[in-house]
């Protein structure tokens, strides 16, 4: 971060929710990811009066900010009302590589950044406290019933296991893997795709609670899976978590199609990732060479694009066996 007398950068990366999604909402726990091909800056200038954002989803005075991104004006206002320092105006200028509603955590990442970089601006230090509750209104905002993994997983540069009211925990890895992230295209609505499990919660209860219940324990399987570096069966219970997230009704033809074309192609396990209902899917690689067998496939059938990383073991592993 870099900051001098009338300039200030925060900066915030993208997230993938391994397994979990969903169900962390109701209490399960969850594995999250940093992702950090793709990031967010938001770089403050002195304007001459007045605040002002410059950014793709809206550029002007933030109180004539539209509704569906007012979280983040209300983020911008407390925030500085927290800072409690004088301004004559204020430029902010976002720019963001997470493309939005892709389940990627844009909406956390940017008003992370937003946060980061007001501080460096006038100079205060901010505690992690401070920052999560900031961005916690800009969330509540956005998604109505957020758990805070989006939160959390865009500000940690380790996997973390998350579970709501509890805070996070490292996750370790014994063997490192690839991920194969690919974007449908589509904007998903996180939003109203956790609202619609709230209404099957209330319509269907006992079947809702156990696709729930079974996500949970799908997750817990996934840590020894990744303590034990037994990658085949990670991949397997990435599938079984799809299976559920199906029933909950937020995966989505275009969702399945992609999930399909990246098992045909060898992927160890594949599942959408973030809120569904449009977005992106995950799949699992144990090497490099399969990783981009699998991007070329997906490319070739639908993705609108691919991205593709390496998750490296934890350090815990790392000195086990160097
Ligand atoms: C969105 O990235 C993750 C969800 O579980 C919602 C949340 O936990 O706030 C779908």
């Amino acid at each position: 971060m870099f900051s001098s007398r009338n300039r200030a950068i925060g900066k915030a990366h993208s997230k993938l929710i391994l397994i979990g999604e969903h169900a962390v909402v109701y209490g399960q726990p969850a594995i999250a990811l940093p992702f950090p091909t793709l990031t967010v800056t938001c770089a403050i200038e002195e304007a001459d009066s007045g605040i002002h954002l410059d950014s793709k989803l809206y550029s002007g005075p933030i109180d004539q900010i539209p509704k569906r991104l007012k979280g983040l004006a209300i983020c911008i206002h407390k925030t500085i009302q927290e800072i409690g320092k004088h301004h004559n105006g204020l430029l902010l200028k976002i720019e963001s590589m997470i493309p939005i509603g892709r389940g990627l955590g844009s909406s956390a990442a940017i008003a992370v950044a937003i946060v980061r970089s007001l501080f460096q601006y006038f100079n205060c230090e901010l505690s992690d406290e401070k920052l999560r509750e900031l961005v916690n209104i800009a969330e509540t905002y956005a998604h109505g019933n957020p758990s805070g993994i989006d939160m959390e997983s865009v500000c940690c540069d380790e996997p973390i296991w998350f579970e709501r009211g509890k805070g996070i925990a490292s996750v370790a890895i014994r063997s490192s893997f690839y991920l194969v992230v690919a974007d449908t295209g589509r904007a998903g609505d996180t939003r109203s795709a956790v609202g619609s499990i709230k209404h099957k919660l209330d319509k269907s209860p006992i079947q809702t609670k156990q696709s729930i219940d079974r996500i949970g324990q799908y997750t817990l399987d996934a840590r020894n899976a990744l303590i034990q570096g037994n990658l085949v069966q990670l991949g397997l219970l990435l599938n079984l978590a799809q299976t559920e997230l199906e029933k909950l009704g937020v995966s989505d033809h275009g969702i399945n199609h992609l999930v399909n074309i990246a098992r045909n192609a060898g992927a160890l396990g594949a599942k959408l990732t973030g809120g569904g209902r449009g977005g992106c899917i995950i799949a699992l690689a144990e090497n490099c060479v399969q990783a981009r067998e699998i991007s070329e496939q997906l490319n070739q059938n639908g993705a609108k694009r691919t991205w593709s990383f390496k998750v490296e073991e934890t350090q815990q592993f790392q000195s086990i066996t160097s």
